[in-house]
């Protein structure tokens, strides 16, 4: 039995999709945890790219099931648009995938809500509607998959969560009011379609564990996007890190057996908030343009910097790190000279821990060692004995100063670019 906790280290699109569909032809399940559409999953198997939202990355492997646990929020049409896009690709779906009774539904003014709050309140969401679900989730009047079992009780429910929404969108954001026959008419034609799914995720997953099944969850975003760990308010509203596996599948902490870090071998972010080793130079241009880095989701560019290991070293403890997949080494390759911060000045002194307020994180300044680049392609190399010694050196730096060892390197997008230790 192996029951492994996949978390994004830094500020998401660190390369876990791509590392859940290499780590996955070694389990029988992969779970989804928490998020929802906000997230967005490459995997590149030779040149057809794939980008999943909501599916767990392991849907590719057609030995593997797939579930979708309570701690995730559901957009029906972006589930239903991702379950007809791989039915189309010739992937079957049909008895491997399980989505939570429990998960809530992310519905129509939740995705208005989260547009007009960014009028004011800037954080850059994806404007998926998570924040604003989640905020029903806990005020305990959120709309579950479960009720789409129940079409009273669910139209019911719509209607009186719209005469709320409605008066909050005309009186506070003087918007428009939704029309309430048309909702209730989509999600009540929702069932069709998604009940076949509907599973009591918790207690499958559990007796799958007890019947000796390998399962590996799948967080989205990253650790310093967690709603209690993160850089609040500039943050997701669920807990990517690994204790948010547990919450979010139902998985009790003494079935986990490890918890594998994706570090990317630099930083990024999409969306405001504090980013102690953002380049906003030539560097940070490069890192952009030879990474790639523009979002899966919504196809903004993403801000970039140097590798920040004081910011790892926190995430690593936070989720319990103790191995890491290393990806985009190969972006790297670009740069003479390599910059890995080691930790942060404030006001002249050297901060003894991470600081987990925003108001020191915007005013920090980090400290760098300099380490010599191999300027070089790597994307072709298969073994580490083959990488260019100022590579290895660099690997070895980042998983000194960040205290945990390098299982898996990855070179490139695809499958094959990679090489497992
Ligand atoms: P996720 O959200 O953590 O799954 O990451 P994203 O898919 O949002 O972003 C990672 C991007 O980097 C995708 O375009 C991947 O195809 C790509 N990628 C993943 N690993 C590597 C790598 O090792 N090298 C390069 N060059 N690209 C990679
Ligand atoms: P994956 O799983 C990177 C960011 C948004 C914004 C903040 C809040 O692909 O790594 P939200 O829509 O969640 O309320 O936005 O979180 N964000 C991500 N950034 N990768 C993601 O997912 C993200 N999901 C949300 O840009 O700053
Ligand atoms: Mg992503």
């Amino acid at each position: 039995m192996n029951v492994t906790i996949l978390v994004g280290s830094q500020w998401g699109d660190e390369g876990k999709g791509k590392i859940v569909d290499i780590l996955s032809n070694k389990f029988d399940i992969v779970a989804r945890y928490q998020g929802g559409a906000n997230a967005g999953h490459t995997i590149v198997i030779k040149d057809k790219q794939y980008i999943l939202h909501l599916i767990p990355s392991g849907i590719l492997r057609e030995d593997v099931v797939c579930v979708i646990g309570n701690g995730v929020v559901i957009d029906p049409i972006a589930l239903l648009e991702e379950i007809h896009f791989l039915e189309s690709q010739n992937i079957n779906i049909k008895g491997r995938l399980f989505i939570s009774q429990n998960a809530h539904l992310i519905m129509p003014y939740h995705k208005l809500l989260d547009s007009l709050k960014e009028n004011t309140d800037k954080i850059g969401t994806t404007g998926r509607g998570i924040g604003p679900c989640y905020i029903d989730k806990y005020a305990r009047k959120g709309i579950r998959i479960v009720d789409l079992l129940n079409k009273e009780d669910l139209e019911k429910k719509i209607r009186k969560n719209l005469r709320e929404k409605n008066t909050l969108l005309k009186n506070v954001y003087n918007h428009d009011e939704l029309d309430v026959e048309s909702i209730v008419k989509e999600y009540l034609a929702f069932d069709k379609e998604i009940d076949p799914y509907i599973t009591d995720v918790s207690t499958y997953l559990n007796n799958q564990i007890l019947a000796g099944k390998n399962v590996l969850m799948e967080g989205a975003q990253g650790a310093l996007l967690d709603v209690n760990f993160g850089t609040y308010p500039y943050v997701t509203s669920s807990n990517p890190t690994s204790g948010g596996a547990c919450t979010g599948t139902g998985i009790p902490p003494t079935k986990i057996t490890s918890v594998v870090g994706i570090v990317k071998a630099y930083t990024t972010r999409v969306g405001n908030g504090p980013f102690p080793t953002e380049l906003l130079d030539a560097d940070g241009e490069l890192l952009r343009k030879v990474g790639a880095e523009f979002g899966a989701t919504t196809g903004r560019p993403r801000r970039c910097g140097w590798f920040d290991a004081e910011l790892v070293k926190y995430s690593r403890m936070v989720n319990g790190i103790e191995r890491a997949a290393i990806t985009k080494l190969d972006v790297l390759g670009a740069f003479d000279k390599i910059k890995v911060c080691v930790g942060y000045e404030l006001n002249g002194k050297k901060l003894k821990s991470f600081p987990t307020d925003i108001v020191r994180m915007e005013k920090v300044t980090p400290v760098y060692e300099t380490l010599p680049g191999w300027k070089s392609d790597i994307s072709d190399i298969r073994s580490y004995e083959e990488l260019p010694s100022e590579a290895k050196n660099y690997l070895d730096f980042i998983s000194e100063q960040c205290g945990f060892e390098i299982s898996i390197i990855s070179v490139g997008p695809k499958r094959v670019q990679t090489i497992e230790l």
